[in-house]
């Protein structure tokens, strides 16, 4: 019988750990291609196609055959759609990345509704039937799985009852992904938008952090079979006061190092909508933050690994090789940045320096 100090068994720990590991091997990170159908919706608007299956698949097509995509990238989130698609000549996407060397996870989480009476704060839905869908997952191929929470920085938010609400939320998904073999990554997303400073994101950051870290904890999740997927401590997206690259590198790595467990192998960042070469300066700098760090620190970007592959696709068959060229360059960069061996400005892309916020964005 389970008592209050199990764990998964000894060869599911083993397991979990190993893909955890892997996906966090040194100069590798992940590319998240997870966006839901509006989200990808609005990309092909702006590159002039329809939202339709076909258009989806075309661009996540270009996306997977990318050669070499592995050298920089060991994993990448699908969204359920993608699982079941295939590429031209018929092979499964799972297929194609499986054979590349890359592991295929996916987005879990099914977005989130409003939390009732609160200063607009969110709730992320999707635990109901999670073990059937996890497992059907694991059968599929996917080896982890990816659960995002939002919080809003205001006047009276991120509130206390958001914060528990997020870490119970991520502590019983991360729980049911190991029973199914499934690495979950957990992803408290303290948002970018605000006109908040950078210390109010340091503390925030910490609150949360701790407090998912506890539920983790209560919930029996093996974190040694964990990754970590947070916002890089920054200061809100219209805060006049700016801070340097290695500023949010020191109030990143401390708010870690104050609430992150040495057992979990990796921390891979979302960008929230910093540009393309902001996220992989700010991802060289926290590796160069000379603390000792016990994770591996690294990319699970979306948007900053895909803005110069859509403008360079631009929806044109023609332009399939070089957008690919671009995908390259940017998991390059970033690659050397989870090392601190990238050197700004040495590797450039179509969308470079432009920024990827919107407000509220929607994945
Ligand atoms: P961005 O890097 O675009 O923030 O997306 C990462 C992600 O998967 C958020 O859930």
């Amino acid at each position: 019988m389970a008592t209050y100090f199990s764990y998964p068994d000894v060869s599911l720990q083993e397991e979990l750990k190993r893909t955890a590991e892997a996906i966090v091997t040194p100069g590798k990170g992940i590319l998240a291609v997870d966006e839901t159908n509006d989200g990808i919706g609005k990309l092909l608007a702006s590159v002039g196609l329809n939202n339709s299956d076909e258009n989806r698949r075309k661009y996540r097509q270009l996306v997977f055959t990318t050669n070499n995509l592995s050298e920089h990238v060991s994993a990448v989130i699908l969204f359920d759609e993608t699982v079941h698609q295939k590429t031209d000549d018929g092979r499964t996407f799972v297929e194609v990345l499986q054979k590349n060397n890359i592991i295929p996870g996916i987005k879990v989480d099914r977005d989130v509704v409003d939390l009732f009476l609160s200063a607009d704060e969110v709730s992320t839905q999707g635990l109901d039937d999670l073990a059937k869908r996890c497992s059907d997952y694991k059968k599929l191929g996917c080896r982890f799985a990816k659960w995002r929470c939002p919080l809003k920085i205001s006047e009276h938010t991120p509130s206390v009852r958001a914060i528990n609400d997020t870490a119970q939320i991520l502590a019983r998904y991360a729980s049911v992904c190991q029973s199914q073999g499934l690495v979950p990554i957990v992803e408290p997303d303290v948002l970018l938008d605000g006109d908040h400073d950078i210390e109010r994101t340091q503390k925030v950051t910490e609150v949360v952090l701790a407090t998912v870290y506890k539920a983790l904890l209560d919930h029996h999740v093996f974190l040694e079979g964990t990754l970590l997927k947070p916002n890089m401590v920054t200061p809100g997206k219209e805060c006049k006061k700016r801070s340097t690259a290695q500023e949010i590198a020191v109030a990143t790595v401390t708010a870690f190092r104050r609430t992150i467990p040495a057992a979990v192998p990796g921390i891979a960042f979302l960008s929230g909508g910093q540009s393309e070469e902001e996220a992989t300066l700010n991802l060289n700098a926290i590796n160069q933050v000379k603390l000792y760090k016990p994770w591996a620190l690294t990319f699970s970007y979306g948007r900053a690994l895909q803005a110069s592959v859509w403008k360079t696709w631009a929806g044109k068959p023609q332009n399939v090789p070089k957008a690919q060229l671009e995908l390259l360059k940017r998991a390059k960069a970033n690659g050397l940045a989870s090392l601190g061996r990238y050197e700004a400005g040495s590797i450039t892309t179509a969308a470079g320096d432009k920024s990827n916020f919107s407000t509220n964005h929607k994945y």
